[in-house]
């Protein structure tokens, strides 16, 4: 049986851009992936990704505001890391030929963005990430990557020893299970925004990777740190991008008028995106919105500025809430983004589970903490898309033992295949329909572990998905071919998004103070004392999900002590 060196699961930039690592040191690289890697979602990225390239910007200022971001819960070590090799990695992608938008003098344009204290966050328009995809995707083509093109991944397996040495995956195509051994596995997922109604997140966000990871043994940190974006479209919950804000766009409410100079006298419509978006659903609360939502106000950029530097984000709203932002304001309102939370990892990207690695939105290494600065999460990408890429080469080359490949069970299939005919065989006459579980395990996401929370709505929504998870046991499909069925992946991804709603929300109900994206009513106030802490979500013996926790990552450095959070 053929065994890659490193299998890669997930094609977004820090799936191919650790790909890279691997094959330019001549190991055997797979890449698997449930969609095309060009439908990645880290192709719907548009603001930008920062890196302290300007002359007068420091990657310490980065470093800075990237802790006081995370409202001083994110790992220091990781952060320091980041920042510091943003430049090179913008560099790195800039040398590939990755179009980014420039100046007159030909270098980099960067923009302003939430929560920085410098304008250091390069473009390409408002489509970076898909420019950024498109460079690595190149490269992947021209190595001779191999690609598990629309496998869905169903297992991660492990040896004997209890070390990660494969998959079990799903050919979409023909409905075929293949177990695919490799040597070292890394899951760069993304995220699992889909667990909420109101998102920005593409379908495909379902957090397989993280869930399954869970199953396999792996620690997951800190979910109950979700950031809502200030600027979802009204309707669809599709992104507007904080770049619009950063060229120079307003919050308005139903008076037309400024708000955010009662909640970020300073930095206004560029403070962090959890203060942002607690601000917004204060006006909507107070009645200061219209049907849910305040309006981003661009027409002051003019139409030039809009049609070069902002194209997608016009036509977006042209499309989907009806709204030329050349002549009228958008409807928006705060939408889930991004999972901060993920796979717990060390600083490169080593799991708690031996071979098993994760980088970017899948894991938490935590370069976000309790809320990222946007801008940072395709830095995230690319950055540690290098260095956990590095780090397996380093780990095959110096570390692998070669006897491990040999001691996987015969029937590791069997619970997978026992999954799949149990849903299959599952009667459509007492059977529930999946869409209606995601429905209401969406809704209740959505409506009690939102932007403010409580013990109340907490309760009533742990409640309300271990009613969605008992009624998963009866979950039924009306297509029981193996062909391209959508109806069967769709509800195991439906499976995976109540494992981690579960998760998140104990990690909610468990964290009494509130840190950035995570506002408890009834504790209003930061508590270091008791909750600098990373929060971990694991499966127990009897199949429970518990929590406990871990120090965080502290680098001895004076710069990062506490302060209150102001902008
Ligand atoms: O608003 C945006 O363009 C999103 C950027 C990000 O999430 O980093």
């Amino acid at each position: 049986m053929k065994i890659h060196d490193i299998l890669i699961v997930g094609a977004g930039l820090t799936g191919l851009r650790a790909a890279f690592e691997g094959i330019t040191a001549d190991l055997d690289v797979a890449v698997l992936t449930k969609v095309h890697p060009l439908r990645s979602h880290s192709c719907a990225a548009q603001g930008g990704v920062n890196a302290a390239i300007d002359k007068d910007d420091d990657w310490r200022d980065h470093a800075y505001d990237t802790v006081k971001g995370a409202d001083f819960i994110g790992d220091e070590d990781s952060i320091e890391l980041m920042c510091k090799e943003a430049p090179q990695a913008v560099l790195d992608l800039d040398d590939l030929g990755c179009p980014f938008s420039r100046n007159e003098d030909g270098s980099i344009a960067q923009r302003a963005f939430g929560g920085a204290s410098f304008a250091r966050t390069a473009y390409a328009a408002d489509r970076t990430g898909h420019a950024m995809l498109h460079t690595l995707w190149e490269q992947a083509i021209k190595h001779g990557t191999h690609i598990y093109q629309e496998y869905h991944l169903l297992k991660i397996i492990k040896n004997k020893l209890g070390h990660a040495c494969g998959v079990v995956a799903m050919e979409i195509a023909t409905g075929k299970l293949e177990v695919i051994r490799a040597k070292t596995v890394l899951i760069a997922t993304g995220g699992y925004g889909r667990v909420y109604k109101a998102n920005t997140n593409a379908m495909i966000n379902t957090g397989d990777g993280i869930a399954l990871a869970m199953k396999a043994g792996a620690n997951l940190a800190d979910l109950e740190f979700v950031q809502f974006h200030p600027t979802g479209l009204k309707t669809s919950g599709i992104l507007i991008s904080e770049g619009v804000r950063g060229e120079g766009a307003y919050l308005i409410g139903k008076d037309g008028k400024r708000f955010m100079s009662k909640y970020a006298p300073n930095k206004l419509e560029l403070a962090s995106r959890d203060v942002v978006s607690r601000s917004e659903a204060m006006e909507i609360m107070a009645g200061n919105g219209v049907d849910g939502a305040v309006f981003l106000d661009v027409r002051h950029l003019g139409r030039d500025l809009i049609l070069e530097r902002l194209p997608q984000i016009r036509q977006l709203s042209i499309d989907f809430e009806g709204v030329d932002p050349v002549d009228k304001p958008i409807p928006v309102r705060p939408t889930c983004h991004y999972t901060m939370g993920g796979i717990r990892t060390e600083k490169l990207g080593q799991t708690n589970v031996k071979g098993l690695y994760s980088a970017g939105e899948a894991s938490c290494t935590s370069v976000h903490g309790a809320n990222r600065l946007g801008a940072n999460s395709l830095l995230e990408t690319i950055v540690f898309g290098k260095f956990v890429g590095k780090e397996m080469v380093r780990f095959i080359k110096q570390d692998y033992i070669q006897q491990e490949d040999l001691t996987v069970d015969e029937d590791v299939c069997k619970d997978t295949v026992e999954l799949l005919n149990k849903i299959k065989n599952q009667s459509s006459e007492s059977g529930i329909r999946p869409a209606i579980l995601r429905e209401k395990l969406t809704e209740a996401m959505n409506k009690f572990v939102g932007v403010f929370r409580n013990e109340e709505l907490l309760a009533q929504g742990l409640e309300k998905i271990l009613e969605v998870k008992a009624d998963f046991e009866k979950v039924c499909v009306d297509d029981k071919s193996d062909c391209f069925n959508t109806d069967l992946l769709t509800t195991l991804e439906l499976g995976n998004l109540i494992l981690l709603a579960e998760a998140t929300v104990k990690s909610a109900l468990e964290r009494k103070e509130s840190r950035g994206a995570h506002t408890r009513e009834e504790y209003p106030a930061r508590d270091d004392e008791n909750y600098r802490k990373h929060t971990i979500a694991s499966i127990n013996d009897k199949g429970h999900v518990v929590i406990s926790y871990e120090p965080v990552r502290l680098v001895n450095n004076d710069r990062y002590k506490p302060v209150e959070r102001v902008y």
